[in-house]
């Protein structure tokens, strides 16, 4: 087992902690999903109560190593003061003066933030030396970025090297919750699996089939799969180099008695775009020029069956063109199906899925919604995390 934040001796210490502060911002720069701020709070009050000295880091966007205003970290600091109550001491840069100065100067229960990391080059690199230069401002480190822990970065890994560390609260019920509903599942255990392409769910589907009672498959990747038993799927989205693959995860789901539970029928539309005039088919009767764009009512009756006993449900992934509107009835659909099961566990992932939960009011309905998009699908395909593999053992 990983040590969390508890097992350290934070009093009057520097604690670096690295979040995942890469939250959604609007065209003016203003916080539009504050979720993953909110999430790390429980670590930082922690470390605040034992009198540590607070020394934040994460990154934001994808600033490709250039010091980019727009990426900058500055907005967060400000939501940070106002959750916390404190004043969060915003530094300029990531290891310069402005940063060591802050650091140097920083009281017991004094909380400040890094730049974006990803200002300086080296921490996508996992660079040694950058890994020793965030780890000279502090003298523990608390990795509690979820969403990040799939990279293998200085602030999230390399800096491990040089610090006794530990996990925070966040990634400590992330790995608890998805961990338990992965190995000891109450069942039945449905998963529920969208998204456009079976490529990028493979290894997931491939990693759950051994485990679930139920695999749903909905989204643009049902159509590969349709295209597997043999159907036509006239112009929806459809990798037909990954036909094969899909026939052998329908002998392999059908090997392992693993109900695998595609559409039944579809949302089609002939010009790809929010108004387009629709009509729901068959999954047998997809044709032309029509492309499949949601699923029909009678797949969400059909899910409704599915799930109405399931004990444990991981949701990854949206079940039609959730950005737009028309076509997300589906998605919201789902989501409503899982806020009304009772007594079940209900782990959602990925950015659409989580949305849908957020938008229709879902959220406290829910038993867990991961703040990892790419790290909760790796960790879902069975993955180590670097972020998580890189901290030390309990004794
Ligand atoms: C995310 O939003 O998935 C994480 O913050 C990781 O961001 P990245 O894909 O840019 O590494």
């Amino acid at each position: 087992m990983k040590k969390s934040v508890e097992d350290l001796n934070v009093g009057g210490k520097k604690v670096l902690v690295r979040c995942d502060f890469n939250v959604p911002q609007n065209e003016r720069g203003e916080i539009t999903d504050d979720r993953r701020i909110r999430e790390a709070l429980k670590t930082i009050r922690y470390l605040m109560e034992h009198d540590a000295r607070v020394i934040l880091c994460s990154h934001l966007g994808r600033p490709k190593g250039e010091v980019n205003p727009t990426y900058s970290l500055k907005p967060v600091a400000d939501r940070l003061s106002e959750l916390l109550g404190v004043d969060v001491k915003m530094a300029e840069d990531v290891v310069g003066e402005s940063a060591k100065t802050l650091a140097a100067n920083l009281k017991d229960r004094e909380v400040m933030l890094l730049e974006n990391v990803r200002y300086d080059a080296r921490e996508e690199k996992n660079d040694p030396d950058f890994s020793k230069e965030l780890a000279s401002l502090a003298e523990l480190y608390v990795n509690d970025a979820f969403g990040t822990a799939h990279r293998a970065h200085s602030s999230t890994a390399g800096v491990a090297d040089y610090l006794p560390s530990a996990v925070g609260y966040l990634i400590k019920k992330e790995i608890d919750v998805m961990g338990k509903a992965l190995n000891n599942p109450e069942r039945p255990f449905v998963a529920i699996l969208g998204g456009k392409k079976v490529s990028d769910k493979i290894s997931v589907i491939e990693n759950l089939i051994d485990k679930v009672d139920s695999l749903i498959i909905g989204g643009g990747m049902s159509y590969t799969f349709f295209k597997a038993q043999g159907k036509e799927v006239g112009k929806s989205i459809c990798e037909l180099d990954k036909v094969d693959l899909a026939k052998e995860l329908l002998a392999k789901a059908e090997e392992k008695g693993v109900r695998l539970v595609l559409p039944v029928d579809n949302v089609v539309v002939e010009e790809f775009s929010n108004d387009a005039p629709s009509k729901v088919v068959s999954s047998d009767n997809i044709e032309g020029d029509w492309q499949g764009v949601d699923v029909g009512p009678k797949t969400l009756e059909l899910y409704a069956e599915v799930l109405k006993d399931a004990k444990t449900v991981v949701w990854n992934g949206p079940v039609g063109v959730f950005e737009f509107d028309n076509f997300a009835k589906g998605t919201n659909k789902v989501a409503e199906i899982l806020a009304n099961l009772e007594g079940a566990t209900t782990i959602i992932g990925g950015g659409d899925s989580s949305a849908a939960v957020e938008k229709g009011g879902f959220a406290d309905k829910m038993t867990h919604i991961s703040t990892g998009g790419g790290a909760s699908l790796e960790f879902l395909e069975g993955k180590v995390l670097p972020g998580i593999d890189c901290i030390s053992e309990k004794e």
